[in-house]
This record gives structure tokens, C-alpha cells and sequence, in this order.
């Protein structure tokens, strides 16, 4: 396996895989890697002749600087990973080679269709015009023929979809096809996040009750008269009376456009908790 830094060797290397015909998958990731992610490259390595694996904390998703700083940053780590589970080429680029210093001030824009109004981009303005930032540009350097992705970023995968197959770019992406991957859990439940590295063993038990609500939820929604409305209180009422869990949002929307939606029928339910100062994410299907 070999590490890249630098934009042109990747650029030379994508170069001689397409003269070779070869079918390319990408992974792309902000490193402190986990069995969530594993699962996505162990799927990139067995669907196609070559496996890039992308580990790039981007500043430009991050609108709170704390949160950049104290990301998990570990690449050794990550490349032994990566080498044990068969990735091909690990894309490790500084903030300065990916972008200029106006790029850096996330100065990118893109119609998101809505997609970004609710949710996490309510919560963190600017967050996935930085995310389809760095990710558009993976596209260009590496153009996969599959690109992987977890569901536990939801909205995230929703608006990937949106940009390489109904936005305005999405003739610059070809026949790329985005390959939506399940949420991997610890045996607790437990969703799999890099930044459970940040829990204490203690904080870890606490938020397993994140997704024993959520699980529990699938139950109340199957009850005669119940409405989306009462369960989603019901969830955040459920959660915020675990000690040390606080709810930002639990929306329960529909998995296509991400509006308020008042059946079950295709509808997912988004949750942010703050277990302590770490914000986790995770999800469920109704
Ligand atoms: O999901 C992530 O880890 C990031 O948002 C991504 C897609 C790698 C872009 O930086």
C-alpha cells in the first residue's frame, strides 16, 4: 500500500490505472478509522480492481475551530489499517495542497435544493458546502467508478446523491455511482463514530441509550394512533432522561427530500445528542 501526498503523484497514478482499464473505488474518510469505515473499504477492495482510501481532516466542513483542533488525528494507525484490510493507495494531502488560501475560507457555494436547510445544516452553517467542497474535488483527482459512503451521515449521503446525480455538476462525475453502506454497531448498539474516541469508558455506557431509544422507537411507532409528532417527543423525551445525554434535534424525516413528514412510510428519525462535549450523530429507519 502506498501513501500519497501530493495532488500530481495522485494524479499520475489515477492516470495509469484508467489507461489500464482498471475499475477505481474510493473511500473517502477524515482518518481515526473504525469498523464503520472498514466495512466500507473492505466493500471498495472486493467491488473494484483498485482501492483509494482518502484521509483528510477538511477544515472547511468544520464551522466550530474546537472541534477541528481536537479531531482524532492518527495516520499510522489508520495506514495499518487500511494495509491489512487491502486498500491500494492512502490519499493523505495537507489543508495546503488541497486547497488555496481563498478555498480555505470556504468561499465554495452549491445549490443544495433545500437538502441542507434542516438538519445538521441547520445546525452547523457552512458544513456541507464544505463537504461537497472536498469531496467534489476527491472526485476530480481520483474519478472513481464507485465511491463509498455510511448511512450514519444520512443527510450527508443525501445531498452526495444530489450533487452527482441531479445538481448542475453532474455531468463532471460521469457514470460514478455512490454506494450507500449500513451504519456499523458496537455489540452495545452503540453507532460506530471516530468520535466515540473522545468518550470516556463511562460516557461510552451512557450514550448506548441513544440507540436503545431509537430502537425502541420502531415499537411506539407501530402503536395503533401513533404519530410521528408524539414519537419524535417521545424520543427526545426518553433520551434527555438518561443522565448525562442532552438532545439537539431529533427529527423524524422523509428519506428522499428530508422534509417534516407526517407518515412512517419511508421516514428516517435523525438525532444529535451531546453526550458530555462530544456532539454524536446516529439514525434510524421507520
Ligand atoms: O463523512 C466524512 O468523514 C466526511 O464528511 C467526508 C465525506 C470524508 C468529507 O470530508
Amino acid at each position: 500500500m502506498q501513501i500519497i501526498e501530493k495532488k500530481q503523484e495522485l494524479l499520475t497514478i489515477v492516470e495509469a490505472c484508467k489507461k489500464a482499464s482498471k475499475r477505481i473505488g474510493l473511500v473517502p474518510t477524515m482518518g481515526a478509522l473504525h469498523e464503520g469505515h472498514a466495512s466500507l473499504v473492505r466493500r471498495a477492495v472486493q467491488e473494484n480492481d483498485v482501492c483509494f482510501v482518502s484521509v483528510f481532516v477538511n477544515p472547511t466542513q468544520f464551522n466550530n475551530k474546537e472541534d477541528l483542533e481536537k479531531y482524532p488525528r492518527n495516520l499510522q494507525r489508520d495506514a495499518e489499517l487500511l494495509a491489512g484490510i487491502g486498500a491500494d493507495y492512502v490519499f493523505a494531502p495537507t489543508p495546503e495542497e488541497m486547497y488555496t488560501a481563498e478555498e480555505m475560507n470556504n468561499t465554495f457555494r452549491f445549490d443544495f435544493a433545500g437538502l441542507d436547510e434542516v438538519m445538521e445544516g441547520k445546525m452547523r452553517p457552512g458544513h456541507f458546502n464544505g463537504v461537497v467542497q472536498v469531496v467534489s474535488r476527491l472526485f476530480y483527482l481520483v474519478q472513481p467508478d464507485k465511491a463509498y459512503f455510511g448511512e450514519k451521515d444520512f443527510q450527508q449521503l443525501c445531498i452526495i446523491h444530489h450533487m452527482v446525480e441531479r445538481s448542475s455538476l453532474k455531468d463532471t462525475f460521469g457514470k460514478l455511482e455512490i454506494v450507500d453502506c449500513p451504519i456499523v454497531r458496537e455489540e452495545s448498539g452503540l453507532a460506530r463514530s471516530s468520535r466515540n474516541e473522545r468518550l470516556s469508558e463511562e460516557e461510552k455506557q451512557t450514550a448506548v441509550g441513544i440507540s436503545r431509544v431509537l430502537f425502541e422507537s420502531l415499537e411506539w411507532a407501530k402503536e395503533p394512533d401513533a404519530t410521528v409528532k408524539d414519537v419524535q417527543q417521545r424520543v427526545v423525551d426518553a433520551i434527555n432522561r438518561i443522565d448525562g445525554l442532552e438532545v439537539e434535534y431529533y427529527e423524524i424525516v422523509d428519506r428522499t427530500t428530508l422534509r417534516e413528514t407526517d407518515t412512517f412510510e419511508n421516514a428516517i428519525g435523525c438525532v444529535t445528542v451531546y453526550c458530555g462535549p462530544v456532539r454524536l450523530i446516529d439514525n434510524i429507519k421507520y
